[in-house]
């Protein structure tokens, strides 16, 4: 039998009750953690924990077993908005930022998405792979233990497949469970930018259907925002995806607060991601709702725009998940240990709600947090095991230094 006994743990951290599937308002300090723990792995699931003092170790005769005296064990990070397969860097673009020029100005410009865009063209299906892989399997190391990744930078019906088949590919080589996202309707390439109705044509009546062929998008994703894809256009995009069973996880509110929450909200998304600029209509078409808002504080940082009001939202009882944003051009980063501080440092999320923010509600705006996402008995054993530390406030406290000892996929150390 393959278990795995782990002993001694400081902390066990995030050991929710399996029916606990997203956490809203004050639910989500509540981080349960069993401290001087033991935990039993089968077959890759969490089959038990408990405290030391409570272990019986007479029927574990044939398990491996290890000691993690002083550590903290945690549920897998759980990123659910990441761009990460993209053809090149663009840090061109970030130094035209720190000599004044706005991320909008430069993607008027022709750089931003539509720089990958014509990368991502030219670039072949092989190379793409190897270039994602490389990110995520860093990103697995540094805790990453489900994730979703977007199209996007392909922007034509061959490209935006190709990109959705390394994703594919990413699927059957990792070991984490990973969630496809169309965003055709990223931005509009060069030579639609006067004739919107031709590309949506194509989006809705070309790409999607052969997405749907095969199987390629697990949900669909729409740039609202001035200067890329109106409200109009996203509702038509975001019906085109229903016909096919594909949910909505919208960038919305990212520049500005133009009703793309509510547009999105109103086609039930499972998520609207960004959220910088909110209003009270687009809080209030969240309460009561099961759209989760996913904040992206490495985005804001990195551009250095506002920041998301998670507080207000927490208030609302809206629920709240952070994701990494992974991308060349406003977040080039996919490290969620970093995510985590930044939602403590300056969304002002105590680490108790961060850290469920990263986990059980980045699974549950993937529709994973039935197995994934938590400490619960039955769900996948994707865990961090931290180095010694303090208190578990110190990992977000600690910002900028890997605190990650080692990390569990299936209940086998990555
Ligand atoms: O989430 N906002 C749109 N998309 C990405 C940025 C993409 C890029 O600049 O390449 C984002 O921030
Ligand atoms: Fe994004």
């Amino acid at each position: 039998m393959s278990s795995l006994l782990v002993t001694d743990i400081k902390g066990l951290t995030g050991t929710h009750s399996p029916n606990v599937l997203v956490l809203r308002g004050t639910d989500l300090s509540d981080l349960p953690t069993v401290s001087d723990a033991w935990l039993l792995i089968e077959h890759g699931l969490i089959k038990d924990f408990g405290r030391m003092t409570d272990l019986a170790t007479h029927n574990l005769k044939l398990t491996t077993q290890i000691s993690v005296k002083g550590k903290y064990i945690l549920p897998a990070w759980c990123d659910s908005h990441t761009h990460l397969v993209f053809p090149a860097s663009r840090e061109e673009e970030f130094v035209m930022r720190i000599k004044g020029r706005s991320y909008e100005e430069i993607a008027k410009a022709d750089g931003g998405i539509l720089n990958s865009a014509r990368k991502l063209q030219s670039a072949t299906e092989d190379e793409l792979f190897e270039n994602a892989f490389y990110r995520l399997d860093q990103v697995i190391k540094l805790g990453t233990g489900a994730i979703e990744v977007k199209s996007g930078y392909g922007l034509d019906y061959e490209s935006e497949l190709k990109m959705l088949r390394v994703i594919r590919r990413l699927k059957e080589t990792v070991p984490i469970p990973i969630k496809a996202t169309f965003l055709g309707a990223h931005a509009y390439p060069e030579r639609f930018k006067s004739d919107h109705e031709s590309y949506l044509k194509i989006l809705i009546n070309e790409i999607l259907p052969q997405i749907a062929d095969e199987k390629l998008a697990d949900y669909i994703d729409v740039f609202c925002e001035r200067g890329f894809f109106s409200l109009d256009e996203t509702s038509r995009i975001l019906e085109a995806g229903a016909k096919y069973g594909l949910k909505g996880k919208v960038h919305a509110n990212q520049l500005s607060a133009t009703g793309a929450v509510e547009m999105a909200v109103k086609h039930h998304a499972l998520s609207v991601d960004h959220l910088e600029m909110m209003n009270n209509d687009a809080l209030q078409s969240l309460k009561n709702h099961d759209t989760i808002a996913t904040l992206l504080p490495a985005c804001s940082l990195f551009l250095d725009i506002s920041f998301a009001n998670a507080r207000s939202l927490i208030d609302h009882n809206i629920a709240v998940a952070i994701a990494s944003d992974f991308n060349p051009g406003s977040a080039p980063s996919g490290n969620m240990n970093l995510v985590v501080s930044l939602a403590c440092m300056r969304l002002k999320m105590l680490p108790e709600e961060a850290i469920n923010a990263a986990t059980i509600n980045g699974a549950a705006a993937m529709e994973l947090s039935q197995n994934y996402g938590s400490i619960s008995r039955g769900k996948a054993a994707n865990f961090i095991v931290t180095k010694e530390i303090s208190s578990l406030a110190y990992l977000p406290y600690s910002f900028g230094s890997n605190l990650i000892e080692s990390v569990f996929i299936n209940g086998k150390i990555y």
